[in-house]
């Protein structure tokens, strides 16, 4: 995809998110079915249940808005934005902090820290430093980074999965942000540990690992929201690629470089002819689901992935279903909220496939706004 056309795409898309928070303003959408968002803030649910104000992809919300900010220069958005991480305070009280797990790095980089380098608010720096303090608090010092808390009986006490690479950006920043290396620290010692366990033979990376919490040995590898266990979960694939990259450019360390190129290689060969991208690799051909929040994820890993390693075959594979997003799954009308349709956050779900996201057009958008130059690095 050119510039010019990322350009036309990214004007549409902003003329249509004006429209679409006249309508929304005040909420924070995580889900889109049938053109209308639903309401992640809305006070009806319980404070400590994960799907309301903790769940994991509340931050997109304010980020989409930070980006139509950069797009359009318009203060509204900003605004928005600052509402939103109002919203979200509540998380950092009880009981909806019983809510949050590894996942504070969605939730406050697109939001806080995004705004934070556009305005230099301290409040929503102190909002991402605080993310990052809760994410190093979940560090075993065996090497990981805890994602869940205990469901009932099972304590998930050593369980990872493949997403973390994404949220230790905030703990890169947060160290570059107060000078404490301890940050960094964390987030190098489980990158590490994701290299060696998730990382299979084929360059796929595994979806879920649990790691004995006593002694940090690999015990064992779960399924999740993929296929089967064992299989290829498209989405993890993204997350892999797009984290191992940004943790390569944080440290410059070439291992992770080489991680984040073989499973971008495992990837890039299995891309279908039409560029849509499956639930999983390993789907069967029925019932076929497709995720476009794998396609938007990988590409912006992959844009950014050509440019660190200088091979444009992964910039050409992000192009390809860049263009395939866009003229058959990109809904930009400003009648309808929602834009990349045929998300799917799990392929044995029952209520959620082949629906919008906001996070799935969060990567869209970032994706789009690489090809532009317009592209403010905070992963
Ligand atoms: N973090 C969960 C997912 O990617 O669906």
């Amino acid at each position: 995809m050119d510039q010019e056309k990322a350009s036309a795409i990214l004007s549409s898309i902003e003329m249509k998110m004006s429209a679409v928070l006249e309508r929304n303003h005040g909420k924070i959408p995580a889900v889109a079915r049938n053109g209308k968002y639903d309401n992640r803030a809305d006070e009806s649910i319980r404070w400590d249940d994960d799907n309301g104000i903790a769940w994991w992809t509340n931050g997109f919300w304010g980020g989409l808005m930070n980006q139509m900010h950069v797009l359009s220069g318009k203060g509204y958005y900003i605004e928005e934005c600052m509402g939103s991480e109002e919203l979200m305070d509540r998380c950092f009280s009880s009981p909806s902090f019983m809510g949050l797990h590894h996942d504070t790095g969605f939730m406050w980089l697109p939001s806080s820290v995004f705004r934070f380098v556009l305005t230099g608010d301290r409040e929503a720096r102190r909002r991402g430093l605080e993310a990052a303090t809760l994410l190093s608090g979940r560090f075993n010092p065996e090497g990981f980074i805890r994602a869940w808390n205990a469901d009932g009986d099972n304590l998930r006490n050593g369980w990872v999965i493949i997403d973390s690479m994404m949220n230790i950006s905030i703990l890169f920043w947060a160290s570059k942000e107060t000078g404490d290396p301890r940050f960094r620290k964390i987030a190098e010692r489980h990158a590490d540990s994701v290299m060696k366990a998730f990382i299979r033979e084929n360059g796929s990376v595994r979806h879920i690992v649990e790691f004995n919490a006593e002694t940090g040995a690999f015990e064992r590898e779960y399924g999740g929201q993929g296929y089967a266990e064992g299989t290829r979960w498209t989405r993890g694939q993204g997350w892999g690629i797009h984290g191992f990259t940004n943790t390569y450019l944080h440290t410059g360390e070439s291992r992770y470089l080489e991680a984040a190129k073989r499973i971008a290689d495992s990837f890039i060969i299995s891309i279908p002819e039409n560029a849509l991208i499956p639930v999983d690799f390993d789907q069967p051909e029925t019932p076929w689901y497709e995720d476009s929040t794998a396609a938007a994820i990988a590409s912006s890993g992959l844009l950014t992935l050509a440019e660190a390693s200088g091979k444009n075959e992964y910039a050409e594979a992000a192009s390809r279903m860049l263009d395939a997003l866009s003229s058959k799954r990109a809904d930009l009308s400003p009648e309808t909220d929602g834009i990349l349709q045929k998300c799917t956050g799990s392929y044995h779900g029952t209520n959620d496939r082949e629906i919008n996201f906001t996070y799935a057009d969060f990567y869209f958008i970032e994706a789009l706004m690489k090809i532009t130059g317009q592209y403010i690095r905070i992963w």
